[in-house]
């Protein structure tokens, strides 16, 4: 086959196999690939009570949030939080584990030093949300 003819062919084969690995990377074997990361969001959860919230703890002292004012470099940045695989890499990035470790950082992760912040269950949820709503 000439080369042209190859290439063309690898082309045609590589972009939509790149997609579904792309699809299959994002949302595991859960949700159907017309609806990416559905199962990552907090479905209770009030968005925009939670970027509130973000500014109201001062997160971005620590951390750059897309949304949240501050902006620091002192914690690892949390933009496009929602695509992350792990927190604080080694806890699964799920609704749940992420609002425990909202609410105990160190009970969650001994030695970690992100503190506790003295957030309820329901500023952890929609905080949850608003960090597994950045894509
Ligand atoms: C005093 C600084 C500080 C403040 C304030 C702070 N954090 Fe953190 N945060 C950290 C540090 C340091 C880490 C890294 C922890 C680790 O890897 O053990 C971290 C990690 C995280 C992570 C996991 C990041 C990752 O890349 O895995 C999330 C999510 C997070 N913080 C959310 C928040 C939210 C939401 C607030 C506000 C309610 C907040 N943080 C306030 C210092 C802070």
């Amino acid at each position: 086959m000439p080369r042209a003819a190859r290439a063309a062919l690898a082309a045609r084969l590589s972009v939509p196999m790149s997609a579904v690995l792309l699809a299959f990377g994002l949302t595991g074997c859960g949700p159907a690939p017309d609806e990416p990361l559905r199962r990552w969001q907090v479905d209770t959860a009030d968005l925009a009570r939670g970027r509130t919230l973000m500014t109201h703890y001062q997160c971005g002292s620590c951390h750059a949030v897309p949304g949240v004012p501050g902006g620091a470099e002192r914690a690892p940045e949390l933009a496009r939080f929602g695509r992350r695989s792990y927190i604080a890499g080694q806890l699964p990035n799920t609704p749940e584990t992420l609002q425990r470790w909202l609410l105990d950082p160190p009970g969650m992760v001994p030695g970690t030093t992100m503190p506790r912040l003295g957030l309820s269950e329901r500023d952890a949820r929609d905080i949850a949300g608003y960090l597994l709503s950045l894509q």
